[in-house]
């Protein structure tokens, strides 16, 4: 969301006349776009603005600006204490940066906060001045009204709300234009996409269509309500990537409760049934939470039972992190020792590794349809990109560039990357057509 969000300021202040430098020590102005959603995050905010103090000395005109969640959470400390910023731009309030921008040039502070029931920068095309060129974020809404008790978001994004179609199908011709080849829809809560009455499974639909060699992901759905009819669209759209990001937070139904997850783990289980059965072959990821408030060693075991069940392709799991503001900070106590947090997690990450590389062994042999974003980073001689089910691939470079789709036969693998030789060129028609009846 903040790559998304960054491009949404990029825009705003080209208008503004306003060229990028590539780096500090050349910027009039520096926005640090933030994170709120676990403590290490913020700490790294505060450890690069502390880098910036020294740049302010060397150039008083140097105008330092912070935006996103953390703007929200503490703009009267990062002001008045700390002296670094001169700027504090909350989520909904970007539009309000060139406003801001001038109270500074007139010797003041300035400030906007204000969380907004509507904003969804829908008429701002973003301009994406570090990605790739080849894979692009749309997002499609803001804010969440789920409250995870252990959640910040909705306290520093506010409220849902969904961004008209018309305006998220406009940016998705625009980049394919710009021969962009993989878009990824973002939200919070994707699944709660609404739009007049235009569903989520609608939206994914639609924006299929505009570009059949365009393939799309979407992060990030809650499973307390997936949609069965999206699961049967992308078994049947080739450019729908067979891949599901599905984060299960926890194992046991009793932490669920007390996360305010509104589903056990066996409804969870049942719905990677139905996703496996419908999508043959789907690949899964998920967030996993370890040493939330009370969790017993039982329940840890049940959160390790649950990966080595579904057998995710790729994990993100962290350990619980307080924030304020949050159900868990205001009801509950943050009472799981830290190193039980940290031996727990090592425990989920050890075994995730494990079962990575045996689901990554047995594609030896497969044949994927790579989309190649770019040099692999060990060598110039290799190039890398993904597979429709998300994993990494590195093959030799051969006539192929970025941006091409690469038919690979996989030849070996680590945990985190599949080694590949290629075919030849194809295209997501070419490589997913029905094989012709003999
Ligand atoms: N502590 C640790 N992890 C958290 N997440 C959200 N809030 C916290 C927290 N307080 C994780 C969740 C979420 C992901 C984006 O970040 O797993 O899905
Ligand atoms: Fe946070 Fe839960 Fe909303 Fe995700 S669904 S952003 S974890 S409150």
């Amino acid at each position: 969301m903040n790559f998304a969000d960054s491009e949404v300021v990029n825009s705003i202040l080209l208008d503004e006349g306003m060229v990028p430098v590539q780096t500090a020590e050349e910027a009039d102005v520096i926005f640090v776009n933030t994170c709120s959603i676990r403590e290490n995050a913020e700490t790294r905010v505060w450890n690069r603005l502390k880098e910036f103090r020294s740049l302010k000395k060397e150039n008083k005109k140097l105008t330092v600006g912070v935006l996103g969640c953390m703007a929200e959470r503490i703009k009267d400390r990062i002001i008045d204490q700390e002296q670094l910023v001169d700027i504090v731009v909350g989520p909904d309030a970007y539009r309000d940066i060139p406003n801001l921008l001038a109270e500074v040039e007139d010797g003041r502070k300035a400030v906007n906060v204000l969380l907004s029931l509507e904003e969804t920068y829908a008429d701002i095309s973003p301009v994406r001045t570090s990605g790739n060129g080849v894979s692009a974020f749309v997002s499609i809404m803001r804010g969440c009204d789920n409250m995870c008790a252990f959640c910040v978001v909705p306290f520093t994004r506010g409220r849902e709300r969904s961004r008209p179609l018309e305006s998220i199908l406009r940016e998705i011709r625009e980049l394919s234009d710009q021969g962009y080849k993989e878009v990824t829809l973002l939200g919070q809560n994707v699944n709660s996409y609404k739009y007049e009455d235009i569903d989520f499974t609608r939206l994914m639909d639609e924006a299929s269509k505009v570009n059949s060699e365009i393939r799309f992901r979407f992060s990030s759905p809650h499973p307390k309500d997936f949609p069965e009819p999206l699961l049967h669209l992308i078994a049947e759209r080739p450019n729908l990537c067979n891949y599901i990001h599905i984060p299960a937070q926890a194992g046991s139904s009793s932490m669920l409760e007390r996360m305010r997850r509104p589903y056990t783990r066996e409804q969870y289980l049942s719905l990677i049934e139905r996703m496996r059965e419908i999508i043959p072959g789907v690949s899964l990821s998920t967030d996993i939470i370890a040493g939330f408030c009370d969790e017993t060693e039982e329940e840890h075991h049940d959160t390790m039972t649950l990966m080595e069940i579904v057998e995710y392709d790729l994990a993100y799991m962290f350990a619980y992190s307080e924030r304020e503001r949050t159900l868990a900070h205001r009801k509950y106590e943050d009472n799981v020792p830290e190193d039980v947090k940290k031996r727990r997690l090592t425990e989920i990450i050890q075994q995730q590794m494990a079962i990575q590389e045996k689901n990554n062994k047995a594609e030896i042999g497969n044949r994927h349809l790579v989309l190649v974003e770019g040099e692999s980073k060990r060598s110039a001689e290799q190039l890398s990109g993904r597979t429709d089910t998300n994993k990494m691939v590195v093959f030799d470079r051969k006539d192929f560039k970025k941006g091409d789709y690469v038919e690979v036969e996989i030849t070996d693998c680590t945990s985190a990357t599949l080694i590949a030789k290629p075919v030849a060129k194809s295209s997501i028609t070419e490589f997913f057509a029905e094989p012709a009846l003999v």
